[in-house]
């Protein structure tokens, strides 16, 4: 059964008649530039073929309901005249901020009765939670007639996790997620927030592995990294990373701590890669993307120090196969998560077999694997 006839039939057996309506945000994979959208730069990421879809009916009165479907059916209400902080059912809480930021332009929106189920893997650096906000906005959007445009709607996803859940998180997850392209990959420019889609090289596959490392302090580590970000701007005189250069950077170098020094060379470095690595694939120069896949996961691993010994021998295991015949790097946040690889059809195989066989004998953990495609965006 498809995740949409799993809402649809619950919410049936739930509220006793058809649903409304129902609607669906995918989560996203990252193909380079990490940890640039908080500093105003740019990042290159593809929606996927896992998601979260929601079953909805809109309400007369301020009363929402939900049911999640992945939480033991968990209920929860709530009035949208007084959202709280929900400590006992934390997943509440996305859709609570959603909501709050919603009824900043749309005060009048009604409640709604739904339910609510995703197969984005939790914690792995695919953006379950971005997922979940860009449906339960799409979905209020809907109910409610509003003219809400992906963009808006990104917006209004990142300001709940800043606001109210507690992630400083960028927009990237929110806008892929909102924006993305079938067969496409995005190139955002994450301070102007312009948008160019470029096709994924045929007879290649999106091959994503989840290192199923236990991710421990992650926000404390992610929020340490802005800072550290930040601390180097504004040495630099700068309002944000997005305009200095190696060169400027040298020049300061004496005036920073050696760790802001080292986490601004990743955030340049990185931008570039970024531009020439949309550019090479739109060329099908497959080497060269495969080089700045590869630098762009030492970067994260020496310069920013965001990877783990698991993820880094992952890493390897594929790169060894791969040559320069494709690329492979960490994706998403760090800490843990996954590493994202494009695969070209003739290595696919092996890849995968070369990951069975090695990646558990040498760290101990069992690897899961998800050959993806690239998707279309809820607001696209
Ligand atoms: C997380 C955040 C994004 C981005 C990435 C790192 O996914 O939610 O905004 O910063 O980490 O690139």
């Amino acid at each position: 059964m498809s995740r949409q006839d799993l809402v649809t039939q619950a919410y049936q057996s739930f509220f006793g008649q058809a649903p409304q309506l129902t609607c669906h945000a995918p989560g996203r994979v990252n193909l380079i530039g990490e940890h640039t959208d908080y500093n105003g730069g740019f990042v290159f990421p593809a929606a996927i073929n896992f998601g979260t879809d929601i079953a909805a009916s809109s309400r007369d009165d301020r009363t929402v309901n939900v049911r999640a479907l992945d939480f033991d059916n968990q209920l929860v209400s709530f009035s949208l005249d007084d959202i709280q902080f929900d400590n006992t059912h934390s997943w509440s809480n996305y859709i609570r901020g959603v909501l709050i930021a919603l009824m900043k332009d749309y005060p009048q929106i009604k409640g709604a009765d739904f339910v609510v189920s995703g197969n984005v893997p939790q914690g792995a650096g695919l953006s379950s939670s971005a997922s979940f906000e860009i449906a339960i906005l799409k979905c209020f959007a809907s109910l409610n007639a509003l003219p809400l445009d992906g963009i808006q709607a990104a917006l209004k996803g990142q300001q709940a996790e800043n606001e109210f859940v507690g992630c400083s998180c960028g927009i990237m997850d929110q806008l892929i997620s909102a924006m993305g392209k079938k067969d496409q990959a995005m190139l955002l420019d994450c301070r102007s927030l312009e948008i160019k889609y470029s096709a994924l090289p045929a007879g290649f596959n999106l091959f994503i592995v989840n290192s199923n490392v236990k991710r421990g302090l992650v926000d404390s580590e992610y929020n340490l990294r802005r800072q550290q970000c930040e601390e180097a701007a504004q040495v630099m005189e700068l309002d944000s990373l997005r305009d200095a250069d190696l060169t400027l950077l040298e020049a300061n170098k004496a005036k920073m701590s050696d760790v802001a020094y080292l986490r601004a060379r990743h955030v340049i470095t990185e931008n570039e890669r970024t531009l020439a690595m949309c550019e090479a694939l739109n060329k099908g120069e497959t080497a060269k993307v495969s080089a700045l896949m590869r630098a762009s996961h030492m970067s994260m691993k020496n310069d920013f120090a965001i990877t783990t010994s698991q993820i880094d021998e992952l890493v390897e295991i594929i790169h060894q196969q791969l040559g320069e015949e494709g690329g492979v790097r960490m994706t998403g946040g760090g800490f843990g998560g996954c590493v994202v690889a494009l695969v070209p059809d003739h290595l696919l195989t092996q890849v995968q077999q070369a990951v069975e066989t090695q990646y558990q004998a040498k760290t101990g953990l069992k690897e899961s694997i998800f050959i993806c495609t690239a998707e279309q965006g809820a607001f696209a």
